[in-house]
């Protein structure tokens, strides 16, 4: 291994020493997309699901605002698809977009047979606005704890067929190959054991990254552990300089970086500036429901204009009731520091939200290792473009969900029961991980994303932290750690080197990308994705691709 290359495994293991397990179809991620996934699977099969934590504390179960989908009869599917594609600038692919727009209202439907309990006005379910959607398409629950109650309604489904069974803290080390296909994972299983599962189909469904930035809206076990190990496999991963930033986090001393929900400035929330000036009225015409890249950056442009560390939502001139009715969580979360959503103004800033680029997938959400599919926001399918609309996420796991559960169940079920296990035994030694402060260093990245990787960038500061990184790449992938918090920091360097590269790459501003240094779109040349690296060592260049968009 060279100074600065990613190792194929994270760590050494040798299958005559570890217990095996065996299943048709292994999903790697308990949220909405391989849960989902499960749900579409045959009951022959054995299917099992790995959850990093607990199913209910999935990313999915965070949600907020709710699911996109044309119920209405004064929206139509044709309007939901224009404003995907709208969000997107110029980089999503139409005929993915067109095909989940069309499954969503049936996808919704299902949620209501597995038993979620969306909110409803009389017997229609209520549908509200968010950034970008030029009609009310959004199904929400709980008022705003959406995922929570889209997830307690699936995961009481799943459990309850006996063919699916669902490991808790289980961690998913790499994936294993055997001659070019994915034959399964290596895993940490709740007990710290290390396990080869092997699959004859699997499914990865495990998220973002959005845990490489400080200021974040995702659950800590978004660590972009999939993706990595998708890309030490050998899958393509792409478009990873799109990073979403959601406009409105509470930024107060001492809370935790809380989502405050799009939903909040659909239902006709303000955006004030430090001296209360509504900023938003002249940088779009949608004002406050401009799409998320444009107010994330409005938002970051005005905090530096005003030398002030936020800006303010302002629901004061909403009633009182139907805000708190509306909006429970968020009321709870901001109640905590002494804040009434209704009478005070609200102090948010931008945080990292939602990874747009992942390992690629065709329509049916096959990626190009061969027995390995994926779904969900690990994915880049080509609907979000570069900048996905809100609430367009869910659906989306939704759709690839079942769409991967079918494809990879059929598949599984085609081949016969025998299991190619590979004599991998890895002598070489590496350094323990024993003697580095991971947290430290997991600080120090996290500053350096934000500040270097973040709302806007430039060619000279992308440089220097690819310098930065690729030092802490060097001591780093040299070493094996023992456990959660060394591998993560292995894999969150992968993610910073794919985003970084991309990043460098993309010589252009367009969707969640704004360079600088290039501030105009520049759709001759970047009207198309962005090929991750297949391996990563010292100085490297991508190349775009000519696959388009
Ligand atoms: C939100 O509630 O603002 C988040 C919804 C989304 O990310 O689509």
């Amino acid at each position: 291994m060279s100074r600065h290359e990613s190792p194929r495994y994270l760590v050494r293991f040798h299958p005559k020493r570890l217990r095996h397990v065996f299943a048709d179809v292994l999903i790697l991620g308990s949220g909405i997309a391989g849960m989902r996934a499960a749900l579409a699977t045959p009951p022959d099969l054995r299917v099992l699901i790995l959850a990093k934590e607990l199913p209910e504390t999935s990313n999915s179960a965070w949600a907020q605002g709710g699911l996109a989908g044309v119920l209405s009869p004064e929206d139509s599917l044709s309007n939901h698809v224009r404003d995907t594609l709208i969000a997107g600038d110029g980089l999503c692919n139409e005929k993915i977009a067109t095909e989940v727009v069309r499954d969503a209202p049936g996808q919704i439907a299902d949620l209501v047979n597995f038993g979620v309990n969306f909110d409803r006005i009389g017997n229609d379910l209520a549908l509200t606005t968010e950034g970008g959607h030029s009609h009310a398409r959004i199904v929400h629950a709980l008022g705003d704890a959406t995922g929570k109650e889209v997830m307690r309604g699936m995961i009481a489904k799943a459990r309850s067929l006996s063919h699916i069974e669902i490991w808790d803290k289980c961690i998913v080390i790499d994936l294993l190959t055997y001659e070019g296909c994915c034959v399964g994972a290596l895993v940490s299983s709740v007990h710290g054991e290390r396990l080869m599962i092997w699959s004859k189909q699997t499914i990865l469904a495990s998220g973002g990254c959005g845990r490489i930035y400080r200021e974040s809206t995702n659950s800590p076990i978004a660590t972009g552990d999939g993706m990595a190990a998708a890309f030490r496999a050998g899958a393509r991963l792409r478009d990873m300089e799109f990073m979403q930033f959601h406009p409105t986090v509470l930024y107060v001393a001492g809370s935790s970086r809380s989502l405050i929900s799009e939903a909040v400035r659909g239902e006709g929330a303000f955006l004030r500036d430090k001296d209360g000036d509504r900023f938003m009225l002249a940088e779009d015409p949608r004002a406050e429901r401009a799409t998320r890249d444009i107010v994330a950056r409005a938002i970051f442009r005005t905090m530096n204009r005003t030398q002030h560390p936020n800006v303010y939502l302002d629901l004061r001139h909403l009633n009182p009731d139907h805000v708190h009715m509306r909006f429970p969580g968020i009321a709870r979360a901001c109640h905590e520091f002494d804040l009434d959503i209704a009478r005070d103004l609200i102090p948010v800033r931008p945080g990292a939200h939602y990874t747009i680029g992942g390992v690629a997938v065709d329509p049916n959400g096959r990626t190009s290792l061969a027995g390995l599919w994926a779904a969900g926001e690990v994915t880049s399918s080509g609907l979000h473009g570069a900048n996905r609309l809100a609430s367009n996420s869910l659906i989306e796991g939704l759709v690839y969900g079942t769409r991967c559960g079918v494809g990879a169940s059929e598949e599984a079920s085609r081949l016969p029961d025998t299991y190619h296990v590979p004599p991998i035994s890895e002598k070489e030694v590496r350094d323990s991980g024993q003697n580095l402060d991971v947290e430290d260093i997991l600080n120090s990245l996290r500053s350096l994303m934000g500040r270097s990787v973040g709302i806007e960038r430039t060619g000279e500061e992308l440089e220097k932290a690819k310098t930065m990184v690729d030092f802490w790449c060097g001591y780093v992938w040299r070493r094996e750690f023992a456990g959660r918090e060394g591998w993560e920091l292995s894999n969150l360097l992968v993610m910073a080197r794919l985003m970084i590269q991309g990043a460098l790459t993309r010589t252009e501003s367009r969707g969640t990308h704004f360079r600088r240094d290039h501030p105009l779109k520049d759709d001759i040349h970047w009207q198309r994705h962005v090929d991750c690296p297949i391996r990563l060592t010292g100085i490297q260049s991508l190349t775009p691709s000519d696959t388009g968009a």
